[in-house]
């Protein structure tokens, strides 16, 4: 696939996502997105899915095979081992809206078969519109970035995962963001005992996110007005709170 990094013809997805939607018109509505070159040859663009009321969002890079055939964030190899870490952290996947950075599945061709591939910085770029969106809409207490791609997504291109996973950050995003790792990452880990660690510490960092679901009180949500999105960047705003 030609990547286009400078002076795309694409505008990126601003023109395409409509103002102040419910999540059900924002997922109709990223079908026919144009944004970035990915759309010519995914099969359909995989919108967030949970509740609007959900507490909590995690965000992964970008649909796989799996989710682009299925139209469903989060259903492949990767999300089955999500599942189990959820579950071990004490985090149902009912209470969690999962979506992705990137909505349209990358890939390059081997032989049949589509091999994930990184979206570049300017196809990140072009989708973000589509992630704040949801985040607007949602205002969630707390975000967990899945991996490099979402936590760059959300404080910048220089946030470094390996160095503040696990940590609450406030952000115009939530009050508790966090970074973690990508579930795949520990499928693609050299060997047993190392899949074995990066699964422990990918729990780790999600019981964190755990108690502090569990210690924030129960939601109330501010009204649409008194909350202006994106007044402000990720990365002025960063501070640790834990
Ligand atoms: N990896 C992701 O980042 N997102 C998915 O939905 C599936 C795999
Ligand atoms: Fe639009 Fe995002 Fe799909 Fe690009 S990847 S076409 S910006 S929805």
């Amino acid at each position: 696939m030609a990547v286009r990094r400078q002076h795309s013809p694409y505008p990126g997805a601003d023109a395409w996502v409509p103002e102040h939607a419910s999540l059900r018109v924002l997922r109709a509505a990223v079908s026919s997105c144009h944004g970035c070159p990915l759309y010519r040859y995914a099969t359909r663009a995989v919108f967030g899915e949970g509740l609007a009321r959900a507490r909590v969002v995690m965000i992964g890079e970008v649909p796989g095979d799996a989710e682009d055939r299925a139209g469903h964030v989060f259903v492949g190899p990767a999300g089955r081992l999500l599942d189990e870490v959820l579950e071990a952290a004490g985090i149902e996947r009912d209470e969690v809206y999962l979506t992705n950075a990137v909505k349209h599945f990358k890939f390059t061709l081997r032989g049949k078969r589509r091999i994930h591939d990184k979206p570049t910085r300017y196809e990140q770029r072009a989708c973000k519109p589509w992630l704040n969106a949801e985040l607007e809409r949602i205002a969630p207490e707390v975000v967990v970035a899945l991996g490099a791609t979402a936590a760059q997504a959300l404080f910048g291109p220089h946030f470094k995962v390996t160095e503040s996973r696990g940590k609450a950050f406030a952000t115009e995003y939530a009050r508790y963001t966090f970074a973690t790792v990508h579930p795949s990452s520990v499928l693609r880990a050299p060997d047993a005992e190392a899949r074995a660690s990066a699964r422990r510490a990918l729990i780790a960092d999600l019981a964190r996110v755990a108690e502090h679901l569990r210690a924030s009180a129960p939601r109330s949500r501010p009204s649409r007005s008194s909350r202006s999105a994106g007044t402000k960047s990720a990365r002025d705003d960063q501070h640790g709170l834990a």
